[in-house]
């Protein structure tokens, strides 16, 4: 049976995206078909979609780290046909073929039951952006932060990590400085809750003095390099950051100084390879407490056919918010 899929290809060392028809017997040996209904864009997906060896190590590949969708057939024991569910992460997108196309098969150790309260399209509205966010936030609020201990930031706010945290945070009552490039969006960020809005340009980026006024209760970075560092040095006593990007830079200069002197600590977050109960808790939580009532209002839903002109938007840094593909 055939299936469309975005498949890239490497050709004279330039990576091509097109859409092409391929046989659901190429898809690899793993326990559980899904028929995919949606899928979502992410950097990482960008990054497999432009030949990051460090992402996908072989072409021609379909990426795609989210998928919601149904079970069509499996041999495991955990889900059975008709089933909906989630799937984010773990190789899926990278070696595995992933959501860019209609059907994926994927071991069954790494799908999530839909949770009740939640539909297939919202949980692509989020996708691994929203899980990203979600484990971050989770992080933060393990560690003691409440709403009461201060304002919180978010950087790189206009992405799909940065405006699903930013709606979270709101939701549970924080206020929150939203730091961005782009301060033409700053109507846009206020509409969704933001209590500041603040030029990443204006942010102390050479580093004068590694302690500054410390502004922040904490908060999520989606951007690392020295935006991080600089957001490092203004955040108060006893508090966390939870990063998880690098859109701003791989390296971290920073001193030693916050972590003695004020106890911050810094989170990592790797949503890919979180265990699959925290990310079903994550799920449950969007379909309950963390229920963003408004998370289809800016969303951006395509085709399989538009994806190429988007994955060279989100990694010109121009995409605002997340884009959802939508299957027939
Ligand atoms: N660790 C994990 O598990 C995990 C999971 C998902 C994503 N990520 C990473 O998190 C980051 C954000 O992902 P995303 O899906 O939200 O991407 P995205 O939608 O492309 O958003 C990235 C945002 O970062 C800001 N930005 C872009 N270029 C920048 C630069 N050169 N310097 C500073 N800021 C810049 C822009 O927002 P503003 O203009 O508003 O600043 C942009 O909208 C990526 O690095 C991605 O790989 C990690």
């Amino acid at each position: 049976m055939e299936y469309r899929a975005l498949i890239t290809t490497e050709k004279n060392k330039n990576f091509i995206n097109s859409i092409e028809n391929k046989d659901i017997a190429d898809l690899p040996d793993n326990d559980t078909l899904i028929k995919v209904k949606y899928s979502s864009l992410n950097y990482k997906d960008a990054l497999s979609a432009s030949g990051n060896k460090g992402v996908t190590r072989s072409y021609p590949h379909t990426p795609g780290i989210d998928a919601a969708g149904i079970i069509e057939n499996t041999s495991g024991n955990k889900f059975k046909p008709g089933d909906e569910v989630i799937v984010t992460g773990y190789d899926m997108g990278m070696n595995t073929y992933g959501g860019f196309g209609e059907f994926i098969k994927v071991p069954q150790e790494w799908i999530v039951k839909k949770p009740k309260n939640l539909t297939l399209s919202e949980s692509m509205a989020f996708g691994t952006a929203g899980l990203t966010a979600g484990l971050c936030l989770r992080k933060l609020l393990k560690n003691g932060l409440k709403p009461d201990d201060g304002d919180v930031f978010v950087s790189g706010v206009t992405g799909g990590v940065g405006i699903i945290s930013l709606m979270l945070f709101k939701k549970l009552g924080f206020r929150v400085s939203a730091i961005t490039g782009k301060m033409d969006q700053e109507e846009f960020l206020k509409n969704l809750g933001a209590n500041n809005v603040i030029d990443r340009n204006t942010l102390d980026l050479e580093l004068i003095s590694p302690l500054q006024k410390p502004v922040y209760a904490g908060g999520i970075d989606a951007v690392g390099g020295k935006i991080l560092a600089n957001l490092i040095c203004s955040t108060s006593q006893r508090a966390a950051i939870a990063c998880c990007g690098m859109v701003g830079g791989l390296s971290l200069d920073t001193s030693i100084f916050p972590f003695i002197l004020r106890g911050l600590s810094l989170f990592g977050i790797d949503s890919a390879e979180s265990l699959i109960d925290v990310k079903e808790e994550i799920w449950e939580n969007f379909s309950s407490d963390w229920k963003l009532e408004n998370i289809d209002e800016n969303i951006k839903d395509i085709s399989l056919d538009e994806l190429p002109d988007e994955i060279d938007k989100i990694l010109k840094g121009k995409q605002i918010g997340r884009v959802r593909v939508v299957y027939d």
